[in-house]
């Protein structure tokens, strides 16, 4: 599995929290900033691991800003991401499990390193458990593809 990650400059500690974490498991990714604490558009993050999750360049994308609903609701923009917005372990399973999700976002100003680090164990650890939550993720795809 490769990851891409990013974050705004409201994300960078969660973001190295979770590099380390990937590092530990094994798993490949690529870090796509942001650099420094400057203030910069989390829409230009969200859009660049957006794409390369879309394009199967990278199989998921982990994306952290200050809230994570920005960089949420901008990857949800681009065709093929089922982005969720994930602040506890219990939804961080069930998005896997039910939704399919290939990006999940997370923000620095809502939780911790522990909990979020703990999130992302979870999430890149889930499997979607298809059958009739494919039937729905199905149904998402047609809205998408405007075949209602
Ligand atoms: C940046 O100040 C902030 O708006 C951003 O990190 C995020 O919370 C947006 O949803």
């Amino acid at each position: 599995m490769k990851v891409a990650l990013a974050s705004d400059h409201g994300g960078i500690n969660i973001r190295t929290e979770i590099a380390h974490l990937m590092d530990e498991l094994g798993i490949e990714y690529q870090d796509f900033g942001c650099d420094g604490e400057t203030s910069v558009d989390y829409p230009d993050y969200a859009l660049s691991v957006a794409e390369k999750v879309a394009s199967g360049e990278f199989d998921r994308g982990i994306l952290i800003c200050g809230t994570g609903i920005g960089m949420c609701i901008a990857a949800n923009k681009v065709k093929g991401i089922r982005a969720a917005l994930v602040h506890d372990t219990f939804s961080a399973k069930a998005t896997r499990a039910h939704n399919d999700s290939n990006i999940i976002s997370m923000g620095e100003r809502v939780i911790g390193l522990g909990l979020a680090r703990e999130i992302a164990q979870i999430w890149l650890t889930s499997e979607f458990e298809g059958e009739r939550h494919g039937h729905c993720v199905n149904k998402i795809t047609k809205i998408e593809n405007k075949h209602l």
